[in-house]
């Protein structure tokens, strides 16, 4: 592998001992990748800082980093923590969990990582540029940052970022290069989506099908959805459909013909999204090819049989201001019988409040709360049994992470059994 100079100092701990160790893991992982050199990233995005996946093995680790003065040399930005860094107390969590928390923040900020705790930093300023390398690490931002910005980042692990965003390099391989971002599987939609939850429903099943494939979708079907705002399909639907597609499977970058911009698609969509003419072509070869015609099966294996709901979940990935504004309106002069949590960016949420849709929310008894989201959160600590989200993804994490049953459905079939307490929910007839 070859290495420039300033790479090889770094190696030889001419720039501390803190940087010597995150080279040689960026080494170490390029080595297993065999990759031919490093690549200089523009940001990292920090994933696993939240308490309870670090642990206090985790902790430790990064105070001792953070002493022997590492310090990030790029932007760095967190994942989502264990709690609101600010009304952790209102969330329910322990005292002694919020002190440890609170102890990996101040390691990270130690090492210049900034504190926005979400995993869609691209709507809080650090969208990245097209084309642009990166270190990612939660499996939503990372498809997001490569499907619809067309930016460039493998799904690293936390300890990987870290030490990526401190040398400002990691291993060229993956998706770094362009002929692994052509399309693996062939998937022709013939359903009409109609919602976020429709989008996390084909995300699930083909991320299971495809598994760190790259899919190249086609609508074949009704377009309601796709002409929505502008663009050709809502950023709310594709933020489903990639979260879905990583949490089933490890999708980490997908292709929506006339929509995305490695897609080869026409020019309107790429102005849509600010991207350029992609320089990976379509695939010519035929791609196995994979129809879905429904999503039936995805709503039965995310739907548990519940009617009685305690807890309503909304924001995996964080809410966007769009959605906030469609519950502050859903909630408004009404009282919730469930809790209901509403998870966003702290940058998000300070625009929602000044906006005064956090008081519409908050005076239904709901709350927003910034800087976590329900997987990373100790929910199974706080006595929920129920849960309903429109989230695949939160849907398929909830049994094995949170200890919690579910109903999938749609942001407003949530919000009413937010306001019941009972899911009523039904899936409009339809194609799918
Ligand atoms: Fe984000 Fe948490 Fe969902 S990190 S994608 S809100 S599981």
């Amino acid at each position: 592998m070859k290495l420039t100079a300033e790479e090889q100092a770094m190696l030889a701990g001419g720039a501390g001992l803190a940087t010597q160790k995150a080279m040689q893991i960026i080494v170490a992982l390029a080595e297993i990748y065999e990759a031919a050199a490093l690549v200089p990233v523009a940001s990292a995005q920090i994933a696993g800082i939240s308490y309870k996946n670090l642990g206090g093995a985790g902790l430790e680790f990064l105070e001792e980093w953070a002493a022997q003065g590492a310090r990030v040399r790029v932007p760095a930005f967190m994942n989502p923590a264990g709690m609101d860094l600010q009304r952790w107390r209102e969330m329910g969590i322990a005292p002694e969990f919020a002190r440890q928390q609170q102890r990996v923040i101040a390691a990270l900020i130690t090492m210049g990582v900034e504190s926005t705790c979400t995993c869609t930093p691209y709507l809080v300023g650090h969208a990245p540029r097209p084309g642009e390398h990166l270190a990612w690490s939660e499996s939503s931002a990372v498809s997001y940052a490569n499907s619809v910005l067309g930016a460039r980042s493998n799904r690293e692990g936390g300890p990987s970022a870290l030490a990526a965003a401190i040398t400002g390099r990691t291993a060229a391989y993956g998706l770094h290069l362009t002929e692994n971002r052509r399309a693996t599987h062939l998937v022709e939609v013939h359903c009409g989506l109609r919602n976020e939850a429709d989008y996390g429903a084909l995300g699930y099943l083909v991320g299971r099908q495809v598994g760190d494939g790259v899919p190249y979708f086609r609508f074949l079907q009704e377009t309601r959805f796709l002409q929505e705002d502008g663009f050709l399909t809502r950023r709310e639907n594709l933020m489903a459909l990639g979260a879905a597609m990583g949490a089933s499977g490890a999708v980490a970058l997908y292709h929506i013909e006339g929509v995305t911009p490695e897609a080869a698609a026409a020019l309107a969509p790429l102005r849509a999204f600010g991207g350029p003419q992609s320089a990976v072509p379509v695939p010519s070869a035929p791609l196995p090819a994979i129809v879905i015609d429904t999503l039936a099966e995805a709503y039965a294996a995310l739907d548990s049989p519940l009617d009685e709901i305690d807890f309503v979940s909304l924001g995996c990935p964080h809410s966007t201001l769009a959605d906030i504004e469609r519950v502050a309106q859903l909630l408004e002069g009404k009282r919730v019988k469930a809790t209901l949590w509403v998870t966003t960016s702290r940058g998000v949420q300070q625009v929602a409040e000044q906006q005064g849709l956090v008081a519409r929310i908050e005076a239904s008894g709901a709350r927003v709360f910034a800087d976590t989201c329900l997987v990373v959160a100790p929910v199974e600590e706080m006595g929920f049994k129920a849960m309903a989200t429109n989230s695949a993804k939160a849907a398929f994490y909830a049994p094995m992470h949170s200890g919690l049953q579910r109903r999938f459905g749609t942001l407003e079939q949530c919000i009413a059994a937010a306001l019941t307490g009972r899911w009523t929910g039904r899936r409009e007839s339809g194609p799918c």
